[in-house]
């Protein structure tokens, strides 16, 4: 693991293998470890570069709010110190999707294509935004432990949570280890991030959408609906998976990954 200086902090990331670059992009209120089962898989043909988002993982603590915009700033910033080449396969899961959407507005050039897991463009609705703020109060109170019950809940399908329940555990010792203060600025950047729907025909670089079949937190139709509207994009359900799905199910996604990245 490598640690990065940024403009105002400092990045943890792992970079294994070589080729084109894949950023890969962890959703919350996790760390780059959720991509344990494509690290090296897919090292054998690519750049795999797995950070530590600022706030989560290694990486710098964040107060107050963290942004999708910042975010992928701060992504630019990192290939950069990396010297790595543009353009780059951009793969990021729910939060990390919010997070692609920002970083094809403000660094189109950097981007060869998407690779969007579980994930949504639409902002969210004002109950959810406020459900999210009241959150982001509640949690700097009581802890990490308070995301646990609904979070190990709903991650996951339901053969994930009985045949693998080393993941669930895996997944809730990261989620107690992230500091309450950067759970809370990544809910109020959330809470604010712009809705992306209109935008979707624009998006004019070769699309992946991946989705868990049994994905209760961006749901199948919902992708689906999303791919739909746009003109470049492709839509794979993985069997068995809920909204982990690259941690899930680990083979079915590398392969989906490597049939797209190959006509790439
Ligand atoms: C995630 O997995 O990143 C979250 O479920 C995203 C969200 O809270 O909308």
């Amino acid at each position: 693991m490598t640690s990065v200086p940024i403009r105002d902090g400092t990045l943890h990331v792992e970079v294994r293998g070589r080729g084109p670059v894949l950023l890969l992009v962890h959703g919350f209120p996790l760390d780059h470890t959720m991509w344990r089962g494509q690290l090296d898989a897919l090292a054998t043909s690519h750049t795999v570069v797995a950070p530590d988002l600022r706030g989560f993982g290694r990486s710098s603590a964040v107060t107050g709010l963290l942004t999708m915009g910042q975010i992928a700033d701060d992504l630019a910033e990192l290939l950069d110190a990396l010297d790595m080449p543009d353009p780059v396969w951009f793969c990021g899961l729910s939060m990390g999707g919010y997070v692609a959407w920002q970083f094809w507005l403000r660094h189109t050039a950097k981007l060869a294509g998407l690779i969007l897991c579980d994930t949504r463009a639409a902002a969210d609705s004002v109950e959810v935004a406020r459900g999210r703020q009241l959150m982001a109060q509640q949690v700097v109170v009581t802890g990490s432990s308070l995301l646990l019950p609904a979070m190990s809940d709903r991650l996951f399908a339901p053969q994930t949570k009985a045949d693998q329940p080393d993941l669930v555990a895996t997944v809730e010792q990261v989620i107690l280890k992230t500091s309450p203060e950067s759970i809370a600025a990544a809910q109020r950047g959330m809470a604010e991030r712009p809705d992306m729907q209109s935008q979707l025909p624009q998006v004019n670089v070769p699309t992946l959408a991946l989705c868990g079949q049994y994905d209760v937190i961006t749901p199948p139709a919902e992708m689906q609906d999303m791919v739909a509207r746009m003109s470049r994009a492709r839509y794979v359900e993985i069997a068995d998976a809920g909204h982990m799905a690259p941690f899930e199910q680990p083979d079915a996604v590398n392969q989906c990954l490597r049939e797209f990245l190959a006509q790439g």
